[in-house]
């Protein structure tokens, strides 16, 4: 039987997640005894269960455009171990207060506070430092990507929008968009502008590159955002209902308008892939497996499947 086009995407994602957690476990080490317990906190926020989808959209942009090396997946796992340092703090008792987290207690609740907060400054300060290691780069390609991991963290990236999610979410003149395009969107952004920076992308393609990580990070937040308030917190691996500025957004739409915005972000990020010379097949398909058929998710959200942890199991 012919394979359909949604299981060889399967096939081929499984297989990118499968290197890029490899790669993942080179970086942060294997476990063992009595070694200290920040140590297994780093690794085991790292290597619990994530979908890797922001280093799978960097290795999966710089082939796209051309650039054909493991440099990419490797430099795509700084963006990872960026996202679980904003986890490791999203989740404290200070900010959403989460007790799951990749269906396990999250790391605080396991080793405590303090090892939660530093085990996620020594990921960010380890991801930052990565790009100066990385083989057949330039001087001036290693400073760039570790410019744009710095940005993307800093005060116009996801420190901000944390900050703008805890405080001032859902008050007059306060755009929940703007608030995820920097809280969630800016690592979209981010993988992109690495893949472009690997490539030596064009201006022209480095910009449509820009516009579809800055739709898709639209959707794929409104999407949690949905879960958040509909999904089934057993399938998902972390608690529902704990967010503060999803929780608003959530509240000032109904779903349905909610997935109309989603809808419109993804065919906003389809059409940028179209202005990338070869029109981005790689992300393209990982788009459309990843959101799944548009009348299913339409239909049922919360268990479509789509962006579900074991999707890529
Ligand atoms: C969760 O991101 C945080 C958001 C920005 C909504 P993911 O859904 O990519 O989390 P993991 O890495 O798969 O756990
Ligand atoms: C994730 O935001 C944290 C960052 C993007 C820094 P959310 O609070 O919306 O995501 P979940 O639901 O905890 O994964
Ligand atoms: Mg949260």
């Amino acid at each position: 039987m012919l394979k359909q086009p949604r299981d060889s995407a399967r096939e081929e994602l499984e297989h990118l997640k499968v290197r890029i957690e490899r790669h993942l476990v080179a970086l942060v080490g294997s476990a063992h005894p009595n070694e200290p317990v920040l140590r297994t906190a780093v690794r085991e926020s790292v290597l619990s269960s994530g979908k890797r989808l922001r280093p799978m959209m960097v290795d999966l942009a710089a082939r796209d455009l051309g650039f054909v090396s493991d440099v990419s997946l490797h430099a795509g796992c700084a963006i990872e171990l960026i996202h679980t340092a904003s986890l490791l703090l999203d989740d404290l008792p200070c900010m959403d207060d989460a007790l799951t987290r990749r269906g396990q207690p999250t790391i605080h609740i396991r080793y405590g506070e303090d090892v939660a907060i530093l085990a996620s400054i020594a990921l960010l300060s380890d991801a930052f430092a990565l790009p100066s290691r990385l083989p057949d780069l330039t001087g001036d390609q290693k400073s760039d990507l570790a410019g744009v991991l710095a940005q993307a963290v800093g005060m116009n990236g996801l420190v901000s929008g944390q900050f703008s999610d805890l405080r001032t979410a859902g008050r007059p003149g306060e755009s929940i968009q703007d608030l995820n395009d920097r809280k969630t969107g800016a690592l979209f952004v981010a993988a992109m502008r690495m893949a472009g920076i690997l490539a030596n992308a064009s201006p022209s393609s480095q910009q449509a590159l820009g516009v579809f990580g800055v739709e898709l990070g639209r959707a794929f937040q409104l999407f949690d955002d949905l879960l958040d308030v509909a999904g089934d917190p057993e399938r998902m691996g972390k608690n529902n209902g704990m967010d503060h500025g999803k929780t608003i957004a959530a509240q000032q739409s109904t779903s349905e308008a909610l997935m109309a915005q989603v809808h419109s972000h993804l065919s906003n990020a389809v059409a940028a892939l179209e202005r990338v010379p070869g029109g981005a097949p790689r992300l393209l398909a990982f788009t459309n497996f990843l959101f799944g058929d548009p009348d299913d998710l339409r239909s049922n959200p919360s268990t479509s499947g789509a962006l579900l942890p074991g999707l890529l199991a």
